[in-house]
């Protein structure tokens, strides 16, 4: 699914080009986090094989908050720059929640903006948040149907679990769910993922669903993980695949379709603004 969209963002860039415009992604790195610039460079990679512009701004670990939202502030200004992407997460004495709210809600690829979040519960056009677009995308594609069934999303987080929940319960083909959240308020949780026609996990506890969780036959959407360093640690034991009707793998699952919203948003950013 992830390499279609790719492909679809591939041809809609080329197009823009060959209208003279040149799609852009800014990207943002703050300090020397080896996994964050590891992360900044493949996305960079990826953008320019996909044919985007990508202007880069590197702080130091001892940047500002000042110093952060000068450069957003730049970007904002920058007719010639179609979205911006903050690599999180940034030194501690920084705080990232008040730098995307300085950022233009129209070049916040990340979908995170409180605007883009408000605009999600209204049901109003905009970038939305990419780990949930994808997963709404991966369900259509796969072809798993989603209106009128019961979905169960486990984790109430703002980038996953409680825009996934607004998403899904929108009215649209590829959503229209009956969908129920559950956290750490609701103690016997297992009570609503075990009815769940689609549950998802979105708490980041790894291996807290396990195949008594599961409704037999249902699908399962891993979307928490925890890094212990570069070891990534999924939500969704291994053992579910014995009870799922169907089940995102363990790698390879939504942090691709993740990256392809990603493109995405910055695509249909530069298209708004040609
Ligand atoms: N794969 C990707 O590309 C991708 C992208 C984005 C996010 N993620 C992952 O998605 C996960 C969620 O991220 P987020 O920022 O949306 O959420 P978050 O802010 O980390 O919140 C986690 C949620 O899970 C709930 N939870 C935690 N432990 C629980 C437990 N033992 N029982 C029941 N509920 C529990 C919490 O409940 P309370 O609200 O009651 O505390 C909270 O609602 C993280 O693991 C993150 O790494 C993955």
């Amino acid at each position: 699914m992830a390499e279609r969209v790719l492909a679809e963002v591939a041809e809609g860039v080329a197009a823009l080009r060959a209208a003279g415009v040149t799609p852009s992604l800014a990207t943002v790195l703050v300090g020397d986090d080896d996994a964050s610039a590891g992360y900044i460079r493949i996305k960079q990679r990826q953008a320019a094989e996909l044919g985007f512009a990508s202007p880069h701004v590197h702080l130091p670990a001892s940047a500002s908050q000042a110093d952060l939202h000068a450069v957003l502030a730049d970007f904002n200004a920058d007719a010639g720059v179609h979205g911006v992407l903050v690599q999180h997460p940034i030194p501690g004495h920084l705080d990232y929640d008040r730098a995307l709210q300085v950022l233009d809600p129209d070049k916040d690829v990340d979908g995170m903006h409180p605007v883009n979040m408000g605009r999600l519960a209204l049901g109003l056009p905009g970038p939305l948040p990419c780990t949930p677009a994808g997963i709404e995308a991966l369900l259509a594609y796969h072809g798993v149907p989603v209106a009128s069934r019961e979905v169960v999303v486990l984790g109430r987080g703002a980038t996953l679990g409680r825009p996934l929940a607004m998403l899904l319960a929108q009215k649209r083909a590829t959503a229209n769910a009956a969908v129920t959240v559950v956290h750490t308020g609701v103690a016997d949780w297992p009570r609503y993922t075990r009815r769940a026609e689609i549950l998802v996990a979105a708490a980041g506890v790894p291996g807290i669903v396990r195949p008594e969780h599961v409704r037999p036959g249902a699908v399962v959407v891993g979307g928490g993980v925890r890094y212990e360093g570069r070891r990534l640690l999924p939500d969704v034991d291994e053992s579910c695949a014995r009870v799922a009707g169907a089940i995102t793998p363990r790698v390879g699952g939504v942090g691709p379709t993740t990256v392809a919203m990603l493109f995405r948003n910055a695509l249909r950013a530069a298209r708004g603004r040609s």
